[in-house]
């Protein structure tokens, strides 16, 4: 069992727990907790079809006191009609302010109920049961809870932190491929922005197949993790240093709204944005030839097939107009510097977006 503690505002701490097998022993670390509470626990459909029955039985409470809320699963559940549906159910059990809700999902399950938490009488407390390797690695810690709306992706949201996070390998036994892969990409991204032996792990993970190896998973979860929880710590509330975390998101985000969240994976879209980053920072002169090399034979396995590449630059530029870390018409830009460094840069103009862009198609597959 390895734990980590994430230290955040008005000395709350959010407790991360990772282990094998912790699937069958969640009643062991969770009833100090929320003995003679009424639980939420809020899923979506597959992981409900999967996991569900297993999760009830092993926090064995009174059926009386536990209310289970399943969403469809899907991006298109993080919505604001799903919080009020919730809310309702909530309501209807008369959930008092003690009361928990527990997230059993990926990143969309965790960022909605994590925001209903945060909204539900002003806030309750909340746990995670993380089941993808992307909520595992990021989406797990740090607090940012949130749903879409017509006007932007996550654009209402919050800080707001669990009080505990239980972390499982094993649920990855069971993810896709291309979730995998997505998940592997922020993994890589926190290696980049800090962690050079996790990058070395991660070369020596990506020369084989993808399949889950237990144990390679638990240490990259946890390295990752202390990437991320260094630089939250620091700055809970992304004024300054925790803007690192989004090596890749600038461009990665504004693909990902120019497909309208459909065409790729989040992973997927970070991949392509990482990869173009590191052509920025390369002839930049940042990034040594060497280095990008290193970087470009990682992300190159991550990576998406064909479809994206025939996305217009001008798509993915507007798209880049409305992301939300913009200041005074200004977009940041994460680029590398070297393995485990990163620098931050408020003038990337357009011409080298759309030349960074245009040496990334020629990488990775043409095909899924
Ligand atoms: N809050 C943050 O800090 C943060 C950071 C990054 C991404 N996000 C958000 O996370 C979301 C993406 O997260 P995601 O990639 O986990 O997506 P997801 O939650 O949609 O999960 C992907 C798919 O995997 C399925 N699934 C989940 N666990 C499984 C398992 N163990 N076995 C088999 N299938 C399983 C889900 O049902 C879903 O179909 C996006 O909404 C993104 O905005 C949030
Ligand atoms: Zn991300």
């Amino acid at each position: 069992m390895r734990t980590l503690n994430v230290h955040v505002s008005e000395s709350r701490i959010s407790r991360v727990v990772l282990e094998s097998g912790i699937l069958h022993k969640v009643r062991h670390y969770l009833a100090p907790l929320v003995e003679g509470r009424n639980i939420a626990l809020v899923t979506d459909t597959r992981v409900s079809a999967l996991y569900g029955n297993h999760v009830r039985k092993s926090l064995d409470i009174p059926s009386s006191k536990l209310l289970v809320l399943d969403v469809p699963e899907g991006e298109k559940s993080k919505t604001f009609s799903s919080i009020n549906a919730l809310a309702t159910a909530l309501a209807e059990k008369q959930f008092e302010r003690g009361d928990f809700i527990i997230a059993l999902g990926g990143g969309v399950v965790l960022d909605l109920a994590g925001f209903l938490a945060s909204v539900y009488m002003r806030g309750i407390p909340y746990i995670t049961i993380p089941t993808t390797l992307l909520s595992q690695v990021d989406v797990c810690i740090g607090g940012k809870v949130a749903v879409n709306h017509a006007g932007g992706r996550n654009l209402l949201g919050q800080f707001y932190h669990p009080q505990m996070v239980l972390v499982d390998p094993d649920f990855l036994r069971s993810l896709d491929q291309r979730d995998l892969k997505s998940g592997l990409t922020e993994v890589v991204k926190a290696a980049i922005i800090g962690d050079k032996t996790l990058f070395q792990r991660c070369e020596k993970c990506l020369q084989h197949p993808l399949r889950p190896q237990v144990n390679d998973h638990e240490e990259m979860i946890i390295r990752a993790l202390h990437v991320k929880k260094r630089i939250i710590e620091k700055d809970e509330k992304e004024k300054g240093p925790r803007m690192v975390l989004n090596l890749g998101h600038t461009v990665g985000h504004a693909l990902e709204t120019a497909t309208d969240y459909k065409l790729l994976r989040h992973g997927e879209s970070i991949a392509v944005g990482t990869l173009a980053a590191a052509v920025i920072a390369r002839r930049r002169g940042l990034l040594s030839p060497g280095t990008f090399e290193k970087i470009a034979n990682v992300i190159t396995r991550l990576l998406p097939g064909g479809p994206w590449k025939t996305v217009p630059d001008t798509a993915i530029l507007d798209a880049m107009k409305r992301d939300k870390k913009k200041q005074l018409d200004r977009v940041p830009f994460i680029l590398p510097k070297q393995v485990g460094k990163v620098a931050t840069v408020w003038d990337v103009d357009q011409k080298e977006i759309q030349d960074a862009l245009d040496e990334v198609r020629r990488y990775g597959p043409e095909d899924i």
